[in-house]
């Protein structure tokens, strides 16, 4: 049986292309029931539809952060919702969303956390300036950017490196990373013990 997962973008949607692509693979463990966009204007709301895919846009402005996120509890439970993955969602989750998926709330971050929390990651390792960044997939606790990390892996920064090529080498290892934390994560294989997330056999 395969798990019923939401997508919660607010723009390209270049990780939630990823995800569709291997859940389309017939070893999958998890289908995308629903993407979530709190932009109406997201191109990954278009990427859903082109697959069929609900693909619903749930606005933020004029209203509290509860009334926001029960709109999107709403939606999960009528899709049956299992697993929920931020794919470049640029909202925080409070404390009350996230115990109605408690651990079972995935993010990508474009660094090495805990190295370049927040926004503009990519900008801040060039700044700073580090040879080597990253993609970490991580559980969602209510810091930012602060839960149990699940997977990570390094990406060299090169003295002539701009932030679009600098973005677009970290995009790369986030399209592989979070499809695999994914299907650890559906599979039953991820044990979280503290902050520590063991990858079980
Ligand atoms: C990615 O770099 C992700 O790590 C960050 O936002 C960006 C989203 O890109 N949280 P896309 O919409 O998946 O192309």
């Amino acid at each position: 049986m395969s798990t019923p997962v939401a997508v919660l973008i607010s723009g390209s949607g270049t990780n939630l292309q990823a995800l569709l692509d291997d859940c389309d693979c017939q070893s999958s463990l998890a289908h995308i029931a629903v993407v979530i966009s709190n932009r109406r204007d997201a191109y990954g709301l278009e990427r859903a539809r082109q697959r069929g895919i609900p693909a619903i846009w749930v606005p933020h402005r004029k209203k509290s952060r509860e009334d926001f996120e029960a709109d999107i509890l709403d939606v999960l439970q009528q899709y049956k919702v299992e697993w929920v993955v931020l794919a470049g969602f640029m909202r925080v989750l409070t404390a009350k969303f996230l115990s109605a998926y408690h651990q079972r709330v995935l993010n990508i971050h474009p660094s090495l956390l805990p190295a370049f929390p927040g926004i503009n990651a990519q900008q801040q390792a060039l700044d700073y300036p580090v040879k080597i960044t990253g993609a970490t997939v991580h559980f969602v606790d209510t810091g930012m950017d602060t839960g149990p990390i699940i997977i990570q892996e390094s990406v060299p920064v090169y003295t002539d490196d701009d932030i679009s090529s600098l973005k677009t080498r970290i995009l790369a290892v986030e399209h592989k990373i979070l499809p695999q934390a994914l299907q650890l994560a559906v599979a039953g294989r991820l044990l979280i013990e503290g902050r520590t997330v063991q990858v079980l056999d």
